[in-house]
């Protein structure tokens, strides 16, 4: 991180000081603010980090004005059209993309890695069959931190290796599995010769009384959506990820923190959100009255799938994840309503006054759930694919963290608007 010779100077109470500035490789120049409190005892005040750099980071790059997304430099059209899901993994875990050697070597170790311990298993009983699969993920997933804990020590490379492998290889074979569940259907154990992507899909799907013929075609769009939601900087889910492990504690556990934070509509379950917003208005000459809807302060309704709290350009993620949308339908021989019905809306959007001056486009959940829908999988199910392909952006974030020697537990403060000190009164002197 090279220091700027610019600083940032600041006057507060007839103090003045400068603090530095650091220049990224690229984005925005960032003030370091950590000597603020010490030398003026004022903190700073940004609610949903808007302005705030909360990490140093090799992995992603986006710039949202421009619509850019990068892996490590990558641009992410060219991974999801060229690249596959295996070789991006361990892309933004190592830093590079790997020879054919380590990329044979990785896939098979994340295989190996694939099968469940028995007692995990036994969970699922546990949960209703009603309930919602990202509500078993989280408990499912959170559970293997009571299977590898012992030997848990964050400081090891060895362990975090091994960590790392069985978190990106038991993911989908407990959202299958949760997946199963709720059907009542048996599960199906992962197997060791097919795409990680192609693997998941027969685990979902696979009926046991026949023999199962994997679509080399969904597999790939699978495989493509994973790429997509692999991973996005510092978002809620990952932020959250980062935050939980600055404590130093089970990264099981803590990726199954960024579970929880993904499941919400604003965030990962924006694409099941935004299919039921698609079928409520289930036809084109009802869309004028949803974008009245949105565009209306006093009614709660927005149109999901729209906005993005860093894109202020298309996603470019979208762009991909339509056309995938058109290659899958068309793959499938099916004519889905709601596929004009998202490419109206978008076009009546993108021409509305409203949507233009807040820069708000279509982002990777607004084709995601047609797509999805149309492979086969109920709207419930979106936020476990979501979850499934970012497993590696947490873990890679995970990794980052704990070895930046910068980190430190995160603790931030508050504007206190509470009462001030006043004393107990007994509760029968209370009124
Ligand atoms: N529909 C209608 N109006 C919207 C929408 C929308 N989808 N999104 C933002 N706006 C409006 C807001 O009302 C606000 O208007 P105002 O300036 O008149 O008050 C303005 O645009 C800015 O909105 P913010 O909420 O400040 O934008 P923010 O960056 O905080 O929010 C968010 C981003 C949460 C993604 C928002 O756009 C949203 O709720 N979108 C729908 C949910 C969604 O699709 N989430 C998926 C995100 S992508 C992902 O997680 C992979």
């Amino acid at each position: 991180m090279k220091p700027s010779k610019e600083k940032f100077t600041i006057t507060y109470k007839g103090k003045t000081i400068e603090l530095p500035v650091y220049h990224g490789r690229q984005g925005p120049d960032v003030v370091d603010i950590a000597r603020l409190y010490k030398e003026t005892g004022l903190f700073t005040y940004d609610p949903g980090y808007r302005s705030t750099a909360s990490c140093k980071s090799r992995i992603t790059f986006i710039d949202g004005d421009k619509g850019i997304l990068e892996y490590y430099g990558y641009p992410i059209d060219q991974l999801a059209r060229n690249g596959n899901f295996m070789e991006t993994c361990y892309l933004l875990l190592h830093g590079e993309l790997p020879t054919s050697v380590q990329y044979e070597e990785f896939n098979e170790d994340i295989m190996k890695h694939s099968m469940l311990h028995e007692q995990i298993v036994k969970f699922y009983s546990g949960f209703r069959r009603d309930a919602h699969p990202m509500a078993v993920l989280v408990g499912v997933f959170g559970a293997l931190s009571s299977f590898y804990h012992e030997h848990m020590n964050i400081d090891d490379p060895v362990f975090r290796n091994r960590a790392t492998v069985r978190m990106l290889a038991k993911m989908p074979t407990i959202a299958a599995m949760a997946y199963r569940y709720t059907l009542g259907w048996t599960f199906v154990d992962p197997r060791g010769d097919m795409s990680y992507a192609g693997n998941f899909l027969r685990m979902c799907f696979l009926n046991p009384m026949y023999e199962y013929e994997e679509d080399e075609v969904l597999s790939r769009a699978m495989d493509r959506i994973f790429i997509l939601h692999a991973d996005h900087e510092q978002n809620a889910s990952t932020s959250t990820v980062r935050l939980a492990s600055s404590s130093r504690a089970n990264p099981y556990a803590c990726v199954a923190a960024g579970v929880v934070s993904l499941w919400g509509p604003a965030h990962g379950g924006a694409n099941e959100a935004a299919l039921n917003m698609l079928k409520e208005i289930g036809t084109v000459d009802r869309i004028p009255h949803f974008i009245e809807r949105a565009k209306d302060k006093n009614d709660p309704f927005r149109l999901m799938g729209f906005g993005h709290r860093v894109y202020k350009n298309y996603d470019p993620r979208a762009k991909v994840m339509q056309q995938t949308a058109h290659e899958v339908l068309k793959h499938k021989g099916i004519d889905d309503p709601l596929l004009e019905v998202a490419m109206e809306l978008e076009r009546v959007a993108l021409s509305d006054d409203y949507f233009i001056e807040r820069k708000l486009y279509p982002n990777v959940d607004f084709y995601s759930g047609i797509t999805l829908r149309a492979m086969g999988f109920p709207s419930s199910m979106f936020t476990v694919m979501f979850a499934i392909a970012r497993t590696v952006g947490w873990v890679a974030q995970w990794r980052e963290g704990i070895t930046d020697p910068d980190q430190s537990i995160g603790r931030p403060r508050q504007i206190y608007l509470g009462p001030t000190m006043r004393d107990y009164v007994p509760m029968s002197e209370r009124g």
